[in-house]
C-alpha cells in the first residue's frame, strides 16, 4: 500500500504533493511526509529538506501546517502516505528517508523482502539507520553508488537487482536539484510530463491536476524525469519507450456532495453503477457484448472451467461468480482466495479460463495469482474498476465495472457493480456455450437488468435499516448466516460489520451452524441470516430455529412483505425480491448500511477505518 507522488519543475510543489497525498490517502494515512531538494542551494553541499508527521487520518493537516510555516524549497520534490508493514507508524519511521549524508532522499511502495541481510550489510559498512523500516536500506544502498560518482539514476539502477519483493520508488538527490528517479516491480507507479514540469505518482488520480499525459512504467524499469522530459531503461542501461496511459476519469476531485462522508455517498451511487456496468452489456432478450474481453468468441466457446480469484470483498463476488457460472454456463466454476491460489501449485490448461477480480487492479495477492494462472498455462482475465491497472494491463482480457472512483475504504458501490460483472460475464458464457435454453438465459438477462431499480428501492430503506443498526449498536457478537446465494451476501455482511464497527462478526453458511460453532451461540448473540425467498428458504428457516432455540436475537434479510419470515425474527432488513442468482445485489445493501449505522454509532471513521488501506499492495 502507501502513495507516492513526487513533482519536479513545479513552482507551488507543496501545495501539490499535500493535495495529491490527500488523494492518495486512501492507500494508507499512519503518517505522510515530504522531502525536497533547493536548486537556490549549492548542489555540492546542501542536504535536503524534508518534514514529516504521524498523527493517523491527520497526518497530512499536520504536514500542511509545518509546510506554511517553513520556507519551501521549488527543486524536485517527494511525498508519501504510509500505511505501516516493517515498523510502528511513527515519524521516525514516516517516509522519506534519508541516506547518511542527508543529500538522498527515498518513498516506497511495496516490501523490500531481504531488507534484514542487506541491512546487516550496510551496518557492518558503517551506515547509520535511523528507521525501523524495510525502505531505509534502498537509500543507504544508492548512497554507496552515488559516493563512486555515479548519477541518481545509474546508482538506483544497480541497486536494484540486489532488492528481493515488490515495490515502487522513488528518490530524489540535492546533487542533481531538478531529477527525481523512478523504479518498480510489480507495485503501480506512473510518470507524466507537461512542457515544463514531471510528475510521478502511484496512481492516476492524484496525477490529473498536473497533466494527462502519463506513461505506465513496466518492471525493472529505471526513469529520470526532469522539467518536460522522461527517459526510461531498463537495468541494462537500453532506452525503453514508455507505454501511454488511458485516462478515463475526470480531473475533478470527489466530493461528498452533501453526504456525511462518502460511504453514504457512494452506497447512493450503488444504482448507477450496477446500471452503468450493464449498460450495453446485457439486452432483454438474453444477448450480451462485452468488448474490451479481447477474448473471442471460439475461445470462449472452449473454456471447460472459470477459477475466480480474489481478495476481501472481491472474493465474495467471485463466490458469486462462481454460482452464476455454473448456473447459467453449466461450466465446472470455482473462487478462491488469491492469497492462497497462487502457494497451491494449482492445476490449469489452457481450457481455464481464471477471471481475476480487484476494484483496485492492483491488489499484489490477486496480481501474483493472475501471473502465477498464466504461468500454468490458464488465460486470464483481470475484472476492474480501473481502466489501465496494472492488473488489466497483465490481463489477456479484462472485464470492466464501471462504478467510477471509490474512495471510502470499505468497497460498496464497486462491489455491487462487480456482482453485476461477474454475472453479466457468467451470462456471455452461458450465452456462447449455448448449455442452458434461450428462454432461462432471456429470463436472466431481465433479471439482471431489474437490478437497479431493486437496489435504488432497497435504499430508499435506508431508515429501516438504519433503525435496526441502532438497535444492535452495543452488541459485541454477531454472526451472520446465509446459504448458497445467501452465503456470500452473509459473508460480505460480516466482513463489513468487523472492518467498519469494529465487532467480532463471524459468517458461517447456515447449515454448517450445527457443526461446531453452534456452541458459541448464547442467549443476547445476535444472529443475521439472509431470508430472502428462494428454493433454500426452508431450509434457511429451520437453521434460524435452532438459533432462535439457542437464545439468538434475530434479524433477517426477508422480501418486502414477507409476513411469515418476520413473525420468526427480532428484526426485518426488507429488500425488494429478486431471482436468486441476482439476489446478492440487492441482499448486500442492508447490511452495507447495517455496519454503517454501528460503526457511526460507536464513533468510528466510516471513511478511514483503523489499522486498513483501500489497495493493499503488500503480501
Ligand atoms: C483491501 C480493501 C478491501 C478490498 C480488498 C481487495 O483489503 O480494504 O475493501 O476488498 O483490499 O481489493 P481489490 O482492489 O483487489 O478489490
Amino acid at each position: 500500500m502507501c502513495g507516492i507522488i513526487g513533482v519536479t519543475g513545479e513552482q507551488d510543489a507543496c501545495a501539490l504533493l499535500l493535495a495529491g497525498l490527500e488523494l492518495l490517502e486512501y492507500r494508507g494515512y499512519d503518517s505522510a511526509g515530504i522531502s525536497a531538494t533547493d536548486p537556490a542551494r549549492d548542489a555540492e553541499t546542501t542536504t535536503l529538506w524534508r518534514v514529516r508527521a504521524a498523527e493517523h487520518a491527520g497526518s497530512i493537516e499536520r504536514l500542511r501546517a509545518l509546510v506554511a510555516d517553513a520556507p519551501q524549497p521549488v527543486g524536485s520534490a517527494i511525498a508519501h502516505t504510509r500505511w505501516a508493514t516493517h515498523g510502528p507508524p511513527t515519524v521516525a519511521n514516516a517516509h522519506p528517508h534519508l541516506d547518511c549524508t542527508r543529500r538522498l532522499a527515498v518513498v516506497h511502495n511495496g516490501i523490500i523482502e531481504n531488507h534484514r541481510e542487506l541491512a546487516a550489510g550496510l551496518d557492518e559498512r558503517g551506515h547509520e539507520r535511523t528507521s525501523a523500516t524495510d525502505t531505509e536500506v534502498l537509500v543507504h544502498l544508492v548512497e554507496e553508488q552515488v559516493a563512486t560518482g555515479a548519477g541518481l539514476a545509474d546508482a538506483v539502477a544497480r541497486c536494484l537487482p540486489a532488492l528481493r519483493g515488490d515495490f515502487a520508488v522513488a528518490l530524489i538527490y540535492a546533487g542533481e536539484p531538478d531529477v527525481i528517479v523512478v523504479a518498480r516491480r510489480t507495485s503501480p507507479l506512473i510518470v507524466g510530463v507537461t512542457d515544463t514540469a514531471g510528475i510521478v505518482c502511484s496512481d492516476v488520480s492524484a496525477a490529473l491536476a498536473t497533466t494527462r499525459n502519463l506513461f505506465a512504467l513496466d518492471d525493472d524499469q529505471v526513469a529520470e524525469i526532469r522539467p518536460g522530459t522522461v527517459v526510461v531503461r531498463d537495468l541494462a542501461g537500453r532506452r525503453v519507450e514508455p507505454a501511454p496511459m488511458t485516462v478515463s476519469w475526470s480531473v475533478q476531485r470527489a466530493l461528498k456532495g452533501g453526504y456525511a462522508d462518502f460511504m453514504s455517498k457512494e452506497m447512493h451511487e450503488q444504482p448507477r453503477a450496477v446500471g452503468d456496468t450493464l449498460l450495453g452489456r446485457v439486452h432483454a432478450d438474453g444477448s450480451t457484448e462485452i468488448e474490451e474481453l479481447v477474448i473471442g468468441d471460439d475461445d470462449l466457446r472452449k473454456v471447460r472451467r472459470v477459477l475466480f480469484a480474489a481478495c476481501g470483498t472481491s472474493y465474495h463476488a467471485s463466490l458469486v461468480g462462481r454460482q452464476a457460472v455454473e448456473r447459467w454456463a453449466r461450466v465446472v466454476a470455482d473462487a478462491e482466495v488469491a492469497s492462497e491460489m497462487r502457494y497451491r501449485e494449482p492445476v490449469f490448461d489452457e481450457e481455464t479460463l481464471v477471471v481475476a477480480v480487484s476494484q483496485s487492479g492492483e491488489t499484489v495477492d490477486s496480481l501474483h495469482a493472475m501471473r502465477e494462472a498464466r504461468r500454468r498455462g490458464a488465460r486470464v482475465v483481470a475484472l476492474t474498476n480501473v481502466v489501465d491497472s496494472v492488473m488489466a494491463r497483465e490481463a489477456d482480457g479484462v472485464l470492466y465495472t464501471r462504478a467510477g472512483p471509490e474512495i471510502g475504504v470499505a468497497s460498496t458501490k464497486s462491489h455491487l457493480a462487480q456482482l453485476a460483472m461477474v454475472e453479466a460475464f457468467a451470462l456471455h458464457l452461458g450465452r456462447l456455450g449455448a448449455r442452458v435454453a434461450g428462454d432461462e438465459l432471456a429470463r436472466a438477462a431481465q433479471s439482471l437488468l431489474s437490478l437497479p431499480a431493486a437496489v435504488e428501492r432497497a435504499l430508499a430503506r435506508f431508515d429501516q435499516y438504519e433503525a435496526v443498526g441502532h438497535r444492535f449498536a452495543d452488541r459485541e457478537d454477531f454472526y451472520f448466516l446465509g446459504r448458497r446465494a445467501g452465503l456470500p451476501v452473509a459473508l460480505e455482511g460480516a466482513l463489513k460489520l468487523k472492518e467498519l464497527a469494529y465487532v467480532r462478526a463471524e459468517a458461517y453458511p447456515a447449515g454448517e451452524m450445527k457443526h461446531g460453532p453452534i456452541s458459541l451461540i448464547e442467549p443476547g448473540a445476535v444472529v443475521v441470516v439472509v431470508a430472502t425467498r428462494s428454493p433454500m428458504w426452508e431450509k434457511v428457516i429451520a437453521n434460524v430455529e435452532e438459533m432462535r432455540a439457542r437464545g439468538a436475537v434475530l434479524v433477517a434479510v426477508a422480501d418486502e412483505g414477507d409476513e411469515e419470515t418476520a413473525r420468526m425474527v427480532d428484526a426485518v432488513l426488507e429488500v425488494p425480491h429478486v431471482t436468486e442468482i441476482c439476489s446478492p445485489v440487492v441482499n448486500v445493501v442492508p447490511l452495507q448500511c447495517l455496519a454503517y449505522t454501528i460503526a457511526r454509532a460507536r464513533g468510528n471513521d466510516v471513511d478511514r477505518p483503523r489499522n486498513l488501506a483501500k489497495v493493499v499492495t503488500v503480501e
